[in-house]
């Protein structure tokens, strides 16, 4: 029983679970109505109909009713065991993965989602899937608490440090839903969105295939690939404006001045320092919370960076 869908209160309905979700949502919002109205008209009747009209009046004595007193005990029991089974099935239903499921590992970051798919390719805040086939995601963060939303599915999960949380779900329609985080994690909480792209099933294995970098990609345009896909984009714009680090914008070749007030030209070797043990010297004014994980970049991706920084003219 679905009485309205993707309405103005719903977001489109995107998964196999989420009519379910959304039927169960309806049916209590419509009981909640009548209750209320019930209420509130039997309440203003006899505010009315019961009125003390004369100064010396007194009220007569009122006797109980077993009848009345059953009703209000019994029906809302019952409306509310019908809630709790009828939630009860969908809540196991939404935490039971299939056995089947295709499993991708996401990674919760100070602000980015990265995914990782079982061939090894990875993305940052692009989830790619397959319509109509369940899939599982193993989540960890590497930082901070996180929390996994899609509201488009009606699925949504913390993301912890140190352990596994996990969600699955199956996506109904090709197209793009957003991707929340639902729990405060610092400065750009509220930036930390990704997309969801639900691919048909044979067009999301020619993705996968494809998806990889290829060897001969320039070493700009492998830049320009890593600055999306590591999410250098969360702290450093290349437009001039001030996030979290500085910008991109001019960078290459300004002189920086470090919080113990030395200098240094933003020249190649500075900027591979940069990247790879970004604590070593912090520019001013800004505070020094870039993570070390790039150390971990290969020597080729650090030029790819160092090219697309210089570009950034
Ligand atoms: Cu991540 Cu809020």
């Amino acid at each position: 029983m679905i009485l309205l869908q993707s309405t103005a209160w719903l977001p489109e309905a995107a998964s196999s679970v989420a009519p379910e979700v959304d039927s169960l949502f309806q049916f209590w919002a419509l009981v909640s109505t009548v209750i209320f109205i019930g209420v509130v008209g039997a309440m203003t009747f006899f505010v009315v109909r019961y009125r003390r009209r004369r100064r010396d009046e007194v009220p007569e004595p009122v006797k109980e009713k077993k009848v009345v007193e059953l009703a209000w005990i019994v029906v809302p029991t019952i409306l509310v065991l019908i809630v709790f089974t009828w939630g009860f099935r969908v809540f196991i239903k939404m935490y039971t993965a299939p056995p089947d499921a295709y499993e991708i590992v996401v990674y919760g970051y100070q602000w980015y989602w990265e995914f990782e798919y079982p061939n090894g390719v990875k993305t940052t805040n692009e989830l790619h899937v397959p319509a109509g086939q369940p899939v599982k995601l193993r989540m960890t963060s590497v930082d901070v608490i996180h929390s996994f939303y899609v509201p488009a599915f009606r699925v949504k999960q913390d993301v912890l440090p140190d352990r596994y949380s996990s969600l699955w779900f199956e996506a109904t329609k090709p197209g793009e839903y957003t991707v929340f985080c639902a729990e405060y994690c610092g400065t750009q909480h509220s930036g930390m969105l990704a997309k969801v792209i639900v691919h048909p099933r044979e067009e999301f294995e020619q993705w996968l295939e494809s998806a990889g970098i290829p060897e001969d990609m320039p070493l700009a345009e492998l830049g320009a690939r890593l600055y999306r896909e590591k999410a250098c984009f969360s702290c450093h714009s290349i437009d001039g404006s001030r996030l979290v680090g500085p910008t991109f914008k001019g960078l290459f070749g300004s002189t920086r001045t470090f919080e113990d007030g030395s200098t240094a030209v933003a020249d190649e070797n500075y900027l591979r320092e940069a990247i790879l043990q970004p604590g070593a010297r912090v520019v001013q004014g800004y505070p020094n919370v870039m993570p070390a994980s790039y150390a971990s970049l290969s020597e080729r991706e650090v030029a790819a960076l160092i090219e697309f920084i210089k570009q950034q003219q």
